[in-house]
């Protein structure tokens, strides 16, 4: 990219002219790829474009809240999915079952969101990378579970195709984005589903999410990791008072990377990670013990399912 103006300018043409006067939505989730395309489209073609977000209840502590904020000046509409993605997923334990029924429901409510908007064109946030790894034939992370949307629409409009995400980023700040959307984590598609080892339940995931908030509190402004995160690995027993308690054991992992193919733990101080221990087991009930993850990829992944 030469520059950040001149491809703005450039791709709000782009919207505008394959837009058409045609209606176009957008799967928001709260990311950098897709909230750039959002703010490129809401400026080329304003009430054409149809944001959708859905809340999956999956997603981080205050997020769809967040999302409201951002992007109601826009026609937004958020989707309560939740009960439909915690029936979908009842009784699955297999982690690649798990991303097709949530890949699947995915899909299924935003067509029927998008049919009501009577959207022919999507807006897509695919970035350089993401179009290589599906060349290349490896899952695709930019959609939820690897599962296309493009289907169910006459076209498909994808304006950040050719940058890579450092470019995405400077996008965002020249868009005038908050910070903390212009330096967001990547964060996976499926959610925090993919951060509880074993059966999704509306109860898992109230922990796992906010063990996910107290690590992100205590890491991210100071040490700014490339992703880190707290998964559901298993039951422990632990103790409260005198009483001894099966519990969550709780994993902690934050790693630095370039660009998710590889990764290396941090080496976090002892302290931060005793406080870390110490506010999941005494803030979060349920939680027995908490461990941290010092496994680099390969050969571990970089989330646990
Ligand atoms: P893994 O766990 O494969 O993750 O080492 C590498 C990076 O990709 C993210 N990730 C996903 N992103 N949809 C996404 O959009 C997905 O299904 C998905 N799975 C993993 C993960 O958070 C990490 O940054």
């Amino acid at each position: 990219m030469v520059n950040t103006e001149k491809f703005i300018k450039a791709a709000i043409e782009e919207i505008r002219r394959e837009a058409g006067g045609r209606t176009v939505v957008i799967a928001l989730s709260g990311g950098v790829d897709s909230s750039v395309c959002a703010a490129l489209a809401a400026r080329a073609i304003g009430d054409q474009l149809h944001p959708i977000y859905v809340d999956t209840g999956l997603m981080r502590k205050g997020e769809t809240d967040r999302i409201r904020e951002l992007f109601g000046h826009l026609s937004l509409t958020v989707v309560d999915a939740r009960e439909e993605f915690f029936a979908a997923l009842s009784g699955i334990t297999d982690p690649e079952e798990k991303r097709k029924a949530i890949g699947e429901r995915f899909i299924r409510v935003f067509e029927r969101e998008a049919k009501r908007t009577g959207a022919t064109v999507l807006l897509q946030g695919t970035i350089y990378p993401d179009r290589i790894e599906s060349e290349g034939g490896i899952k695709s992370h930019h959609n939820v579970g690897g599962m296309p949307l493009e289907c169910a629409f006459e076209d498909v409009i994808e304006p950040l195709r050719d940058l890579y995400k450092d470019e995405v980023r400077e996008v965002a700040g020249a868009l005038g984005l908050p910070r903390e959307i212009q330096h967001r984590m990547p964060f996976p598609g499926p959610g925090l589903a993919v951060r509880v080892i074993g059966e999704v339940t509306a109860g898992a995931i109230e922990v796992v999410r906010e063990a996910n908030a107290i690590v992100e509190e205590e890491l991210v402004e100071a040490f700014a990791p490339w992703q880190c995160l707290a998964a559901l690995v298993g039951l422990g027993t632990g103790v409260k008072g005198d009483v001894r308690l099966h519990g969550w054991i709780v994993a902690i992992r934050a790693v630095n990377s370039r660009d998710g193919m590889t990764a290396d733990p941090l080496e976090l101080p002892f302290e931060v990670l005793a406080r870390i221990a110490s506010r999941c087991t005494s803030e979060i009930p349920g939680v027995a013990r908490v461990v941290y993850d010092v496994t680099p990829k390969p050969p571990a992944t970089i989330e646990y399912e």
